[in-house]
């Protein structure tokens, strides 16, 4: 097992390892000071770890609800949130219970949500169960629901009180999924370690599964401890994120999963950047070989007015300008400030 301290206005732990689940009730007695827990999870993680997660907590002298809510993205919305709530009004939870969220990116994004709000907070721990989760959503304490207009768009900072990543869950994800969080790992590799990147180049992630899950959360550390709240740093992790939102948008949110859509992203981005003369080394075929080692796509059919007009609508839009993340070199990331019309016509929009 190993413990990394995220040391942001709320410090905690990330425990990293096989077997947590079982250890579950013990690690969070520990780390929060209710003795009363409502577990938030979908249907399809519900069946596979929700009893584990429960005996667990048990043993450790928990009381336990469970509200259960279809699997996917369109259950991160409002129409769930109001649901939780009212379940959780319900079961007249108060400001010393807390919640869990045992699940992926979704499930972790709308507890999160929840706890920020219900009450005006409440505590919150973060059992990620997919590798987008572990590597990437579950640490840092953003926390959203989707709206009409788009994605995350509703959200609130809100720091779990602990992680729990038990990466044995990584093995009942189906191909489709574990790639997907693929895109995040990647995307660590290419604005922080060359180091972990040229481990990625060699497309051998599940023999090294611990030591990677444990490099991107201690670069996730870097970035929050620096920048909490998204002003700056932070920035760099929306690293292929702008197109990749446009990508996925484009497609309905079907034909490109996040990660899969964020690998794109990356990729047109370093050679959009190598065309403008934004990036003086060649990178873009490098990080090319790097995601077809891993099973990523690299490229996606999509004219450039729809790329531009889905980066622009996105959050990191800020009046006429837009913030573009930028790849110079593996391993170190910058964040390019630019015009939206030179974007424009950067993009070919
Ligand atoms: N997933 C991007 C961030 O946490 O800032």
């Amino acid at each position: 097992m190993t413990k990394i301290r995220i040391n942001t206005s709320k410090p905690y732990d990330v425990v990293i390892g096989g077997g947590l689940l079982e250890q579950a009730g013990a690690l969070i007695a520990e780390a929060v000071k209710g003795r009363r827990a409502v577990i938030v999870t979908d249907d399809i993680v519900n069946g596979l770890y929700s009893e584990k997660l429960i005996k667990s907590m048990e043993a450790a002298g928990f009381k336990t609800d469970i509200f259960v809510f279809p699997n996917g993205e369109e259950s991160k919305s409002h129409k769930t949130l109001i649901e939780l709530y009212d379940f959780l009004g319900n079961k007249n939870i108060t400001r010393s219970d807390f919640l869990v969220a045992l699940g992926g990116g979704v499930v972790g994004d709308l507890t999160g949500f929840a706890a920020a709000t219900y009450l005006r907070g409440i505590d919150y721990v973060q059992i990620p169960t997919t590798l987008l989760a572990q590597v990437d959503s579950s640490v840092g304490g953003k926390t959203a629901v989707d709206i009409e207009a788009g994605k995350n768009l509703v959200g609130a900072f809100k720091q779990p009180d602990i992680v729990i990543a038990d990466t044995d869950t990584l093995s009942t994800l189906t191909d489709e999924i574990f790639t997907d969080g693929m895109g995040e790992v990647v995307k660590y590799g290419m604005i922080w370690s060359k180091e972990l990147f040229d481990l990625l180049k060699t497309g051998k992630i599940k023999e090294n599964l611990d030591y990677v899950i444990e490099q991107c959360v201690d670069i996730k550390r870097q970035v929050v401890e620096t920048d909490e709240f998204d002003t700056g740093l932070r920035m760099i992790l929306n690293f292929g994120h702008t197109l990749g939102h446009s990508i996925e948008k484009f497609y309905n949110y079907k034909g490109f999963s996040h990660g899969k859509a964020v690998s794109v992203g990356m990729y047109i981005i370093t050679v959009i950047g190598e065309k403008a003369g934004l990036i003086e080394n060649n990178i873009s075929d490098e990080l090319k070989q790097c995601l077809i080692a891993n099973n990523m796509p690299f490229e996606a059919e999509i004219d450039g007015t729809s790329l531009f007009s889905g980066a622009v609508n996105d959050k990191k839009r800020f009046s006429d300008t837009i913030n573009i993340i930028l790849c110079r070199e593996i391993g170190k990331a910058d964040i390019v400030k630019m015009n939206i019309e030179d974007f424009r016509n950067i993009i070919g929009g």
